[in-house]
């Protein structure tokens, strides 16, 4: 394929310079004559492994050459890949105005073409850049329509400085955000040989997804930095630590603990992220990210409070109240915050939980601290869930079991669920909620 690279910086020039190796004939295209000078020259602009041999190999084949001015290519080329900088200014809000000066380019360029054309945002932004401040901008200056003379899409790029070309031939996956399926379709052969999984995924999520990978890499760096703050000041090494935390790929390095859902409770999580914190301020550390998890967590359920009152409804059946299910064990459960929040709010609340029949058998510390947390719970309490599901308004689900989907289904098939354990309202389709924890 011909593409246009707009900005040969740290990505532009890798992805120009590995497309030209794979047989695509590609033009970089970047304001600063010097770095065209250097890129004609068989040099990178930028410092990277193995990027001026492929460099060199492009040009001697004429698959590559660098411009300053890229308007007149976009008639001869299929696609434009975007990627400028988006840095920040000083209040934190990226600077996205060197994707709207290409966007013009591009827009002025495929006015005087009928050739149709992709445009691929490789930049980093924020979700909704490409649909609702590229998108206006390419339409205006090329008098032309997305979807019929133009396509659309955002592909974030993954590469990380220094091993830049090797990632580039081995991604972890790729992700390409659609305005619609015949975009999608001529970025993912851009790929062709390339050995990882291909999602399309709408415009929208393909934004969110680089700036979410980003934040797990940074808070991934700064946890593994507090712990070793941490073991410093009580002289454990942290290394070995975190060699045995990332030892377990059942529970710690895996999937595990990273579904969106509700707030996480019990007797352990909760408590021992204070006893850290207590000990942390003893011995004089400041470990913000660790420290602001339990707050994080009440904002989570205060959230929660906040959607059950978007359900504008005045009687709520709560499914489940100890925090996971198959348990009684009902400290710090998260879901007893909610639900004595709501009551304080002057809702009506019952509760339902298959695992606690009865209060009157409940034992010793258990019941002390339900009573204690929830003095309401005798009169929020009840065991006929199919009457709590007749009388109610709407259904609170805090957690996944067969018979809370078939009573649902049976009872309250057409009331408003908030299903926490997904985090997401339901419109009375009880049908869509799983029967089991995921
Ligand atoms: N650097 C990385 O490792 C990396 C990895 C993934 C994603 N990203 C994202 O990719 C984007 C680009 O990052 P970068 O590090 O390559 O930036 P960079 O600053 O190194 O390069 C951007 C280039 O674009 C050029 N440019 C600016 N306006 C232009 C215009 N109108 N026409 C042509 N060229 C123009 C600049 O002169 C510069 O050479 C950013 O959004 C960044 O967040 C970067």
């Amino acid at each position: 394929m011909r593409v246009l690279v707009w900005g040969l910086g740290y990505v532009g020039t890798v992805v120009s310079a590995c497309l030209a190796e794979r047989g695509h004939e590609v033009i970089g295209v970047e304001v600063s004559a010097e770095k065209v000078k250097k890129f004609n020259s068989g040099y990178s602009p930028i410092k990277e492994p193995d990027l001026d041999e492929l460099i060199q190999q492009g040009l001697a084949n004429g698959n590559l050459k660098a411009v300053t001015d890229g308007r007149e290519y976009v008639a001869w080329a299929d696609m434009s890949l975007i990627c400028v900088g988006t840095p920040s200014s000083p209040d934190g809000s990226p600077i996205l105005d060197y994707i709207y000066s290409v966007a013009k380019e591009i827009g002025y360029g495929m006015q005087q073409s009928d050739r149709y054309h992709v445009v691929v945002l490789r930049s980093t932004v924020f979700s909704g850049v490409a649909r609702k401040q590229l998108l206006p901008i390419l339409e205006e200056y090329s008098q032309k329509k997305v979807g019929e003379d133009f396509g659309l899409t955002m592909n974030p790029e993954f590469l990380r400085e220094t091993t830049a070309v090797h990632d580039f031939y081995h991604p972890p996956l790729t992700a390409i955000g659609e305005y619609d399926a015949r975009s999608g379709a001529m970025v993912e052969k851009l790929y062709d040989g390339i050995d990882a999984p291909i999602y399309h995924i709408p415009l929208e999520d393909a934004e969110v997804l680089k700036i979410v990978n980003n934040a797990f890499h940074a808070l991934k760096v700064g946890f593994a930095n507090e712990i070793g703050r941490l073991c410093d000041a009580i002289d454990v090494d942290s290394h070995k630590i975190m060699e045995l935390l990332c030892a377990d790929t059942k529970l710690n390095i895996s999937s595990k603990y990273l579904k969106p859902g509700f707030a996480f409770g019990g007797s352990c999580l909760p408590k021992d992220l204070r006893s850290l914190a207590f000990n942390a301020n003893r011995l004089g550390e400041k470990l913000p990210i660790l420290e602001s998890v339990l707050p994080s967590n009440q904002i989570h359920i205060d959230t929660a409070r906040l959607k059950v009152h978007d359900l504008g409804v005045r009687s709520v059946a709560v499914l489940g109240l100890s925090f996971k299910a198959g348990t009684d064990d009902l400290r710090e459960s998260p879901i007893i915050n909610l639900v004595h929040q709501l009551w304080q709010d002057g809702m009506k609340v019952r509760v339902c939980d298959a695992d606690i029949q009865d209060l009157n058998t409940m034992l010793g510390s258990n019941r002390e601290y339900l009573e204690r947390q929830l003095p309401q719970v005798h009169w929020v309490f009840r065991t006929d869930l199919a009457e709590v599901l007749k009388e109610c308004d709407a259904v609170i689900l805090s957690q996944h079991r067969s018979e809370f989907t078939e009573a649902l289904q049976q009872y309250a098939a057409n009331k408003p669920v908030l299903d926490l354990v997904t985090w997401q309202s339901h419109g009375g389709l009880a049908e869509q909620i799983p029967a089991q924890a995921a």
